[in-house]
């Protein structure tokens, strides 16, 4: 293939200390020269490509740079062995989109290692339908499993942002798995879309905000909280003895204001949850889960597919919160 094919790109510089973005035509001599040439079908869009992408959060520290920290595409060429031209690939994480370009192009060129062969199951739409918050969600869905929260606990699973991107499919993981999820929302009106995807309870974002005692009624049996601050201390406030909260987000905010009290006196566990450097291991097992446990209708219902030129409205959105469920970003449209 020659290094002169073009293909169009979102392309973030740096203007008078602000970040710009721009849909620009690369060409395949552009790429940096990494083992695997993918043509990328779609890509998503995240709470930190939000942040990327408006420059509102550091996470892009190199201009140029193609943001996009998801990607599912085709390979076209291959350094290596491990994949051939015609596999098809799955790319979340690894600070692609933030030191890597990413995948907001119709071309990129990646570390094979990055890569994880997709799932038969699963089309590149669905992929990135469930994308890096999807897979953040079956990651807390396994660490609550781990941590032995089962699905006939006496009380249910809490889980806060809920109509975001990393909400929702966890919401309907956790339903699909047959727990009882109790949905934490800001926005009223996005209930029955909640319910729809499995949600059984509603707590408002207003009531989780109240300043809490360090111990509360024992409400939960799990949580998974997307939103930090004093909705995650309020969560572990409210956790039953022995229950897990794994904390995974901070779209309300980076602090913890709680004490040791549900820790020493409950035996509750919180537990972290990163998807950037998840390891091959549990990132296959984690996408295979998605394959088997997440019903395609179920993903179509959270899931709106968006040109690329919509990207840079879309990630002032995100941040804003107004974003409901999932952006899958289309870069041949
Ligand atoms: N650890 C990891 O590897 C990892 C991976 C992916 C994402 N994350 C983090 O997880 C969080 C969610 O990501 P996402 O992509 O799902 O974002 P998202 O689609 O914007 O979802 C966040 C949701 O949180 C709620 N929310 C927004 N602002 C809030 C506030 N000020 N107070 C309380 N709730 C608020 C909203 O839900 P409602 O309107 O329903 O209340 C919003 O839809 C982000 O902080 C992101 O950085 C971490």
């Amino acid at each position: 293939m020659s290094d002169s094919t073009t293909f169009k790109a979102l392309v973030l510089n740096q203007r008078d200390g602000q970040t710009v973005a721009s849909l620009t035509t690369l060409t395949d001599a552009d790429l940096p020269p990494e083992e695997v040439l993918v043509a990328v079908d779609y890509s998503s869009l995240n709470y930190k490509d939000g942040l990327a992408v408006t420059g509102k959060g550091k996470i892009v520290r190199q201009f140029p740079m193609v943001p996009g920290v998801d990607l599912a595409g085709t390979v076209l060429e291959s350094a290596t062995s491990a994949y051939q031209p015609g596999d098809r690939v799955v790319l979340t994480g690894w600070s692609v989109g933030e030191r890597y370009w990413g995948g907001y192009a119709q071309r990129a060129r990646v570390k094979a290692e990055w890569l994880t062969p997709l799932p038969d199951k699963l089309d590149s739409r669905r992929a990135m339908a469930i994308g890096t918050a999807g897979f953040t969600a079956m990651l807390c869905v396994m660490a609550l499993e781990q941590a032995g929260v089962k699905p006939d606990a006496a009380k249910p699973v809490l889980v806060t942002g809920a109509s975001g991107g990393v909400g929702s499919v966890a919401v309907a993981l956790l339903a699909q798995l047959g727990y009882r999820v109790a949905a934490v929302t800001g926005r009223p009106e996005n209930e029955t879309y909640l319910r729809e995807l499995g949600a059984a309870d509603f707590i408002t974002r207003e009531t989780m905000n109240q300043p809490c005692r360090p111990l509360e009624a024992q409400r939960w049996s799990g949580v998974v909280d997307t939103v930090g601050g004093r909705v995650l201390a309020r969560a572990l406030a409210e956790t039953d003895y022995g229950g897990a909260v794994v904390a995974c987000g901070l779209a309300g905010g980076a602090d913890l204001p709680t004490t040791v009290m549900p820790f020493i006196l409950r035996g509750v566990k919180l537990l972290g949850v990163d998807s950037v450097l998840c390891p091959p291991e549990p990132r296959r097992l984690a996408w295979a889960r998605l394959a088997r446990d997440l019903p395609a209708a179920v993903l179509d219902r959270m899931t709106q597919v968006v040109p690329l030129a919509e990207v840079p409205r879309l990630a002032e959105a995100i941040l804003a919160g107004q974003i409901r469920g999932r952006m899958v970003v289309d870069p041949n449209a």
